[in-house]
C-alpha cells in the first residue's frame, strides 16, 4: 500500500465519529467516548465514517479478497479483515476468536418449501460461539479493551450472553450477563457458565434486564455490549460484505433475516448502505425481517404505517408500542421493547423490504426444512424460511429472484426444541385475545422420530425399507 493510500485508511478511523440518527437532532461525538445513546436527546447514536475519504482507497474488493489468504490474526477474521471500515486504528488491541468467514451455502430443499426457485443460506450459526453475535463481539470487546473497562455486561436471551462471555475471556476482562431466568436454551446458559461469566438469573423477561442494562450504563469502568452500543453493529455490519463477496459482488434481489432486538437488521442495513455509497454495489438488496406472532412490535408497527412507504429519515415514527409480555418457543427472539427498532425500520424502509411475522407452527416446520437441507438451525433462525415462504405467496418475493436468508445460531444452540419436534411433544402456551391461556400442540409435520429397532441386520434393513 502506497504511504498516501495508507494514511487515507488510517486517517478514516481516526476521523470517524458517534452520530444520533435522529434527524432533527444529530448530533456529533468523538469515537472514544463512553456513550450509548445521545447525551443530547437520547437518540440511537451510529458510527459514521468519512467515506469520501475511504473512495480514495483503490481496489478495496480485491484487498478483502486477498486478505483471506494471509496469515495476520487480524486476516484470519472475517470481521477485521475489512478493517478500513472499522472505526479502529491500526495498532488497536484486536480481541478476536477468528469470527466471521461463514458459509453460504445453497438450500435446495428449502427453496422448493418456500416456493423459489434457488435459496441461499449464510450461515451466521457457524461462528465461535456458534452464533452471529461473534462478529459484534469482536468489535465491541475490543472497544472495551481501548477505553480500560474493567467489566463488560449485557442483557440476554442467551447467544449475546456466549459472545460476551467468551470474548471477555479472551480479553481477560470480568463479564457479567443478565438472563430473564428460565427463559433460555439450557445449552446457550452452558456456554456461559463454561466461559467464567457471571451469570446473573433475573426474575422477569428479556427487556427487565435490558432496562436493567441501562441503569448501568453510567457506571464508568462498566461496558455494555448489548446491540445499542455501535460499535457492536459495526462489527456485525461485515456480514454484508461477506455476503456480497460470496455473491460475486452481484447483489441478492432479498436478504431476509429474523428480528428481535433489532441490532442484525440495523446492521445489514448500514453494511449495504456503506457498500452503496462507496460504489462498490449500485443497489439495495430489499432487507425483509421476521418476527414470529407473539413477539413482534415491529412487525405491527409497519403494518401499520401509510403507503406509500416513507423513505425518508424524517418520517419514521417517534414510538413502537411495545409487547408485554412476548411468547415465543424461539426464545433468541422473545422481545418486547427492542431498543434498535428505529434503525432496523430505517434498513428496511430505505431497500423496500417487509416486516412480517410468522405463527410457532410455521417457524417449527420450516427449521425441520433447513434441518432436511444438512444445514440445520436454531429456531429463530428458521422464521427467515417461514418468513420467506409467505412472501413469496404474497407475491412480495418473485419465485425467480435471488434470496439470501442469514441463519443467525447452530442447531445445537437448543436441542430440546429440536428432540420435542420430532417426537411429537413440542407445545407453545398461547394467550388468546381475551388473556386466556391454552397450550397449543405444534405438530411435527416433517417428524423423525427414533425408532426402536432390535439388534439385528434384518431389523435394520427392515427399518431402512419401509422408510425409502
Ligand atoms: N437469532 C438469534 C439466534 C438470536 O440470538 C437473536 C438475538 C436474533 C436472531 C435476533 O437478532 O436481536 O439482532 O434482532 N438474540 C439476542 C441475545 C437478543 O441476547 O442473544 P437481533
Amino acid at each position: 500500500m502506497s504511504d498516501a493510500i495508507a494514511k487515507s485508511a488510517s486517517k478514516a478511523a481516526s476521523t470517524a465519529v458517534q452520530r444520533c440518527i435522529v434527524p432533527g437532532c444529530a448530533a456529533t461525538f468523538g469515537i472514544r467516548e463512553q456513550i450509548y445513546v445521545c447525551p443530547r436527546c437520547g437518540g440511537p447514536l451510529e458510527i459514521e465514517l468519512p467515506l469520501e475519504l475511504l473512495k480514495a482507497v483503490p481496489d478495496l474488493r480485491e484487498r478483502w479478497q486477498a486478505r483471506a489468504a494471509s496469515h495476520d490474526p487480524r486476516d484470519r477474521s472475517g470481521v477485521w479483515r475489512y478493517r478500513e471500515l472499522l472505526p479502529f486504528d491500526d495498532d488497536a488491541p484486536v480481541v478476536t476468536l477468528f469470527e466471521g468467514n461463514t458459509p453460504l451455502y445453497d438450500a435446495p430443499r428449502s427453496a422448493k418449501y418456500a416456493g423459489l426457485t434457488a435459496l441461499r443460506l449464510k450461515h451466521q450459526g457457524c461462528n465461535p460461539t456458534a452464533s452471529f453475535k461473534d462478529t459484534g463481539m469482536t468489535t465491541a470487546v475490543t472497544q472495551a479493551k481501548l477505553l480500560g473497562a474493567r467489566t463488560v455486561v449485557c442483557a440476554s436471551t442467551g447467544n449475546t450472553a456466549a459472545s460476551l462471555a467468551a470474548y471477555a475471556a479472551r480479553a481477560a476482562l470480568q463479564c457479567a450477563i443478565l438472563l430473564p431466568q428460565g427463559q433460555i436454551s439450557p445449552a446457550k446458559l452452558a456456554q456461559s457458565m463454561d466461559y467464567g461469566a457471571v451469570v446473573c438469573e433475573i426474575a422477569g423477561n428479556f427487556d427487565d434486564c435490558m432496562r436493567l442494562i441501562s441503569e448501568l450504563a453510567d457506571v464508568p469502568s462498566i461496558y455494555i455490549a448489548n446491540s445499542i452500543n455501535p460499535f457492536r453493529i459495526e462489527g456485525q455490519k461485515t456480514v454484508a460484505f461477506e455476503l456480497l463477496e460470496q455473491c460475486g459482488w452481484r447483489v441478492p434481489d432479498h436478504v431476509v433475516v429474523p428480528g428481535g432486538n433489532m441490532g442484525n437488521s440495523s446492521a445489514l442495513g448500514k453494511g449495504f448502505d456503506e457498500m452503496l455509497r462507496l460504489g462498490l454495489i449500485d443497489r439495495l438488496p430489499k432487507i425483509s425481517v421476521i418476527q414470529a406472532e407473539g413477539a413482534a412490535p415491529l412487525a405491527h408497527l409497519f403494518a401499520g404505517l401509510k403507503p406509500p412507504e416513507p423513505a425518508a429519515d424524517a418520517l419514521l415514527p417517534d414510538e413502537i408500542a411495545p409487547v408485554s409480555n412476548p411468547r415465543t418457543l424461539a426464545t433468541a427472539i422473545k422481545i418486547g421493547a427492542p431498543v434498535s427498532w428505529k434503525k432496523a425500520l430505517r434498513a428496511v424502509l430505505g431497500s423496500h423490504g417487509s416486516i412480517i411475522t410468522v405463527s410457532e407452527q410455521e417457524i417449527a416446520d420450516a427449521k425441520a426444512i433447513i434441518g432436511r437441507d444438512g444445514i440445520g438451525c436454531e429456531p429463530a433462525s428458521a422464521t427467515t424460511v417461514a418468513g420467506i415462504r409467505k412472501l413469496v405467496a404474497s407475491e412480495k418475493i418473485h419465485a425467480g429472484e435471488t434470496v439470501v436468508a442469514v441463519l443467525t445460531g447452530h442447531v445445537l444452540k437448543d436441542p430440546d426444541y429440536v428432540s420435542n419436534y420430532h417426537r411429537g411433544t413440542l407445545s407453545f402456551e398461547s394467550v388468546t385475545a381475551g388473556g386466556t391461556a391454552k397450550t397449543v400442540q405444534i405438530s411435527g409435520a416433517f417428524r423423525n422420530a427414533p425408532e426402536k429397532v432390535a439388534a439385528t441386520k434384518q431389523a435394520i434393513l427392515k427399518s431402512l425399507e419401509s422408510r425409502r
